[in-house]
């Protein structure tokens, strides 16, 4: 069958025929790739930068952002069945007994660092025809979200620093609504950099927790994402018009950043301007580049003086893939026009390089593998 595969030692990207998998263990189901997206990820894997093949492979078929169908169970799967729709987590454990994130189902915890990532890490992915997995890593996702659903892992992303979000601020005495019911984000302000899919995805997540959120991103051409935005009730800051330390004026004092482009400089420029009791939340990963400067004085003491609080996250668990399902319509009934325009492009898998070397242009191209 068809997938598109990386060859990091002949730095080489394209189409294989790869081996059609088969169900085997017990709680085993096969699936059929519907869309897969494309993600900066995705682009550092096929310019050799990021990403490992399985052992005994030359080879990587790339691709971890996917909405695929049910068509085979194994007979003792009892949550998902044929033409359920679905969306796989990402990581698997690593072996290690005394790895305990790892044991506790928790491998986006790992904390030897041998887990193993599908489409990234020693691990084949999902551009390709089907794919055999164990149930407990499908999520099913509601057929009224077949056109959204490759939505769904990015949106993960934000999903796991959310919770984080709330659990660094239980700080506060006052940070639980009082009113059963009432917004975690009430009456506060996050500061989303980049309007890439993560911050997108990532601005709607914080309005629906009731956040004030402002995106500060860098305008490209053609693209709608200011509109996208204001669509959603949020405001858009562009990047060549306004320098960082114009922020608070324009967003007013900020309790949470949410970062969403890799972009060190740029993160560390917009620490110094955090408010009170606030927490930055990284989640892009920079590229490997030369060393800056930065003020090193200034940002610790303003992050000591003013309680501010780190925090790195990546990968998500199974119980943020349900958050993001359950976002995800909520976004559909909110803002159906804004949620569908994040989705720029489908490509068929022939031609999976053109939006992996990102000529592509848009927010989240996607390769559409069947329908
Ligand atoms: C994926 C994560 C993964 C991370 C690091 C991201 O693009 O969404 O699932 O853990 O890359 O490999
Ligand atoms: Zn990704």
């Amino acid at each position: 069958m068809k997938a598109f595969a990386v060859f990091p030692a002949k730095r080489e990207s394209r189409l294989v025929d790869h081996p059609e998998p088969k169900v085997i263990a017990h709680t085993e189901a096969k699936i059929r790739v519907l869309d897969v997206g494309v993600c900066g990820t995705d682009r550092e894997i096929v310019s050799f930068e990021y990403g490992d093949p399985p052992e005994g492979y030359e080879y990587l078929v790339i691709g971890h952002e996917s909405l695929s169908e049910v068509v085979e169970v194994a007979d003792q799967v009892s949550r998902v069945k044929p033409g359920d729709l679905v969306v796989t987590t990402v990581r698997r454990p690593c072996s290690h007994p005394d790895c305990i994130a790892c044991r506790e189902g928790r491998q986006d915890f790992c904390y030897t660092g041998d887990f193993t990532e599908r489409g990234i890490k020693s691990r084949h992915g999902f551009m390709t025809e089907l794919v055999v997995e164990e149930e407990r890593y499908l999520n099913v996702v509601p057929r009224s979200l077949r056109d959204v659903g490759v939505l769904v892992e990015p949106l993960t992303i934000a999903e796991k620093s959310l919770e984080q979000l709330a659990q660094v601020q239980q700080r506060l005495p006052w940070a639980t609504p009082m009113e059963p019911g009432q917004a975690t984000g009430a009456g506060r302000r996050a500061v989303v950099l980049g309007a890439g899919p993560v911050g997108l995805l990532g601005a709607m997540a914080l309005r629906i927790s009731g956040y004030e959120v402002a995106v500060y991103s860098r305008s490209r051409e053609g693209a709608d994402r200011n509109e996208i935005v204001a669509a959603i009730g949020g405001q858009y800051i562009p990047a060549e018009k306004y320098a960082v330390n114009q922020l608070p004026a324009l967003a007013g004092p900020i309790d949470v950043v949410y970062e969403a482009t890799g972009a060190s400089a740029l993160a560390f420029e917009v620490l110094k301007y955090l408010g009170s009791n606030s927490v930055f939340i990284f989640t892009g990963v920079p590229g490997h580049k030369p060393p800056i400067p930065i003020n090193t004085d200034q940002i610790m003491r303003g992050m000591v003086l003013n309680n501010q609080a780190i925090v790195g996250s990546v990968n998500a668990p199974p119980h943020c893939f349900q958050a993001a399902i359950n976002h995800l319509g909520i976004f559909m009934g909110q803002w159906p026009n804004a949620l569908r325009s994040l989705i720029t492009r489908r490509f068929p898998i022939e031609q999976a390089m053109e939006p992996l070397a990102s000529g592509a242009g848009g927010v989240k191209n996607v390769i559409a593998i069947a329908s």
